[in-house]
């Protein structure tokens, strides 16, 4: 890919994204920003943004989109994102999504790809519980799951009407899915 690339990765919970998020983001040359990551950094240092998240995540429900979009317009306006990033984590609703849209119109820019990463929701759960992160206890991830089907597989259509999306079956080793997403994106080079 040449010049300036804007990604957003989407998928449930445990599909791997923010794992093909750091391949992806070196190769392509670009920032990978995690909203989750963030989310997780902010409750760890007890800022305030951490403070008003920290419950809310811990249910495995979604912050309020226009938080969100605060936490987003500030990252990507960052320098080190002015040649693109990879979105991991966001959007995650309909009106996430449109906000979006919006920064990137006020930039004069646009999405180069939408990539969908799916996995069985058995595997996805057998993932989450091996890892025991905090909001990976068995009832937290169904929670997650249920979140994630309501508000966020609507954006599969959504980014399918606009032509970006691309589905990856994410079922599979991590290799093999990082090399899915290269021919994907039609970017060369071994994992
Ligand atoms: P977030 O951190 O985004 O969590 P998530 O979407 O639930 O995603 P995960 O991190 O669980 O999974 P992943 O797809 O990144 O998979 P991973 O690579 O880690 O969000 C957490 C919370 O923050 C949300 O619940 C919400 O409260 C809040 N939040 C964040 N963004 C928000 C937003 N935009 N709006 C509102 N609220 C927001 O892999 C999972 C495990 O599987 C790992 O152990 C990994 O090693 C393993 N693995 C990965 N790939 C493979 C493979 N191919 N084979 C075998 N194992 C694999």
């Amino acid at each position: 890919m040449g010049g300036a690339a804007r990604i957003v990765l989407l998928g449930p919970p445990g599909a791997g994204k923010g794992t093909q998020a750091q391949y992806l983001a070196a190769r392509v040359g670009v920032p990978a920003i995690s909203t989750g990551e963030m989310l997780r950094a902010a409750v760890a240092a007890g800022s305030e943004l951490g403070r008003r998240v920290d419950g809310v995540m811990a249910s495995g429900r979604l912050v309020d989109d226009a938080l969100m979009a605060e936490v987003v317009r500030e990252r990507v306006t960052q320098p080190d994102a002015g040649r693109g990033y990879l979105l991991d984590g966001y959007p995650r609703t309909l009106p996430q999504a449109e906000t979006l849209s919006g920064i990137l119109e006020d930039a004069g820019q646009a999405l180069d790809a939408v990539l969908l990463i799916d996995v069985p929701e058995d595997e996805l759960v057998r993932r989450a519980l091996l890892r025991k992160r905090e909001d990976d206890k068995e009832e937290v991830i169904r929670e997650r799951l249920r979140v994630y089907r309501e508000k966020t597989e609507p954006l599969i259509g959504y980014y399918r009407e606009r032509g970006l999306l691309r589905e990856i079956d994410g079922d599979c080793p991590v290799e093999e899915v990082t090399s899915r997403m290269y021919a994907a994106l039609g970017v060369e080079g071994g994992v």
